[in-house]
């Protein structure tokens, strides 16, 4: 298992590129069920999760043609299985997002339970009921979902909690429905949004897509997906806080700022600069960090996938910084390994208190999930001395070229195989 040796202590500057962002090209990669034809998506980051929603897509029956550059050419005509397994599903949660596709395109769906992850129980009882109420008739068996209908009907549909892949799911399988669906309290993540454009592009009508909202008319069939990802904004508020963890000068270029406005906020407060520009961000530290208070809500409350990245901040920050978790309930699994650097972080419940400490010292880590082993990196750039982290395939999961990326930036950061 590959390992990151991180001799940290130096100042981040220079110019960062961002990827594509994952969390956008999974739903548009599952969409691709919903078409039969050709589908070129372009700006694909070149991360786990891809590749297995490719192997995935495979598995169902259909044919990739292109993958390279982060361009995938993708053809869906074959799609005729409709089993997505277990040693598929286990790695990667976001596979769930093809059982509303599978139902709507081939009314049948063998999709196993993802099961518990590192940050939560995470269920699924929001999509499957949907989807019941859309007139699939679903049974949990064997770990695995199995869903049948002949074909899935419009319906009004409440939210318990905002899902953002239960969204997408419902979304998807509403634009091949009878009829209108009409699902309320629903995601207004950036991710979601773009969804919902790509797939008006190829011919569905959903409205609403950006508020509490969603009307979606189903049609009889859509076009093939021809796209770009959008930029990632959860790499873009790891490398701001990078820069500002080192008290660095960063320039972060093709990325959305407003998409990131809660961060920026949160990193001015605490005393840094950020510079906003259309498609760039610039954040400068100068050494004075405050602590600041953070809660995580749906977007475009403080992102719950920024949360670990920025106690990672907080920990040497001066005074106290209050950080309350409010998507999932086991989130902090990366304060125990930040407190073994020499953070001072108190858990109760969901919330942690973070007394900011005047250095971290590196340490071997292990890396637990995605985004905590993105706030571990961050961490060992700034402590003093050497640090080691292993399991950082969660990493790899989700960051294209970290290790690359942070040494341009003049990061002693080595992978070790
Ligand atoms: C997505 C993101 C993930 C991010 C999360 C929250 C993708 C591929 N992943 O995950 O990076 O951390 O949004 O912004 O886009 N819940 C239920 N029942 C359900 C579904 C969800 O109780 O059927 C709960 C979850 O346990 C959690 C909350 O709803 O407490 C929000 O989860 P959700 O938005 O569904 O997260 P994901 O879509 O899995």
């Amino acid at each position: 298992m590959d390992k990151f040796i991180i001799e940290g202590g130096g100042r981040l500057a220079g110019e960062v590129e961002i990827s594509g962002s994952k969390n956008a090209a999974l739903p548009i990669m599952a969409a691709m069920i919903l078409t039969s034809g050709k589908n070129k998506i372009r700006g694909v980051p070149q991360v786990r999760d891809v590749t297995t929603m490719l192997y995935l897509l495979k598995d169902l029956g259909g044919c990739t043609e292109e993958f390279n550059d982060g361009c995938i050419v993708f053809d869906s005509a074959g799609i005729n299985n409709y089993e997505a397994p277990y040693d598929l599903v286990s790695k990667m949660r976001a596979s769930c997002l093809v059982l509303g596709p599978l139902l709507a395109r081939l009314g049948k769906a063998k999709v196993s339970l993802p099961g518990g992850c590192a940050i939560g129980a995470r269920p699924l009882d929001l999509h499957i009921r949907g989807l019941e109420e859309m007139g699939a008739k679903i049974r949990l068996e064997q770990g695995y979902i199995y869903g049948e209908v002949k074909r899935l009907l419009g319906i009004r549909y409440y939210f318990d909690t905002v899902s953002v892949t239960g969204t997408a799911n419902l979304m998807m399988a509403a634009t091949l429905a009878d009829g209108e669906t009409v699902l309320e309290n629903v995601a207004k993540e950036p991710e979601v949004v773009f969804l919902a454009n790509v797939l008006n592009q190829c011919g569905a009508k959903i409205k609403g897509h950006g508020t509490d909202l969603l009307t979606i008319r189903g049609v009889q069939s859509l076009k093939p997906i021809n796209c770009d990802i959008l930029p990632d904004r959860i790499e873009t508020g790891t490398y701001m806080i990078a820069s500002a963890i080192t008290s660095g000068d960063v320039k972060i270029i093709n990325c959305i700022p407003q998409q990131v406005e809660a961060l920026t906020m949160k990193l001015r407060q605490a005393g840094l600069v950020v510079e906003e520009n259309e498609t760039s961000l610039r954040v400068v530290g100068d050494g004075q960090l405050n602590g600041v208070n953070i809660k995580t809500q749906p977007h475009p409350g403080f992102a719950t996938d920024l949360q670990a990245q920025f106690m990672a901040l907080m920990a040497l920050a001066q005074g106290q910084s209050i950080i309350i978790e409010t998507v999932f309930e086991n989130r902090f699994m990366h304060a125990a390994e930040l407190k073994r650097m020499g953070a001072d972080v108190t858990i109760q419940g969901q919330t942690a208190v973070v007394n900011g400490v005047k250095e971290l010292s590196g340490a071997p880590l292990m890396a637990t999930d995605l985004r905590a082993s993105a706030s571990l990196v961050l961490a060992a750039l700034a402590a003093k001395g050497k640090s080691v982290i292993s399991r950082i395939y969660h990493i790899d999961r989700g960051y294209s070229c970290i290790e690359k990326k942070l040494c341009s930036l003049g990061a002693k950061i080595y992978r070790e195989k």
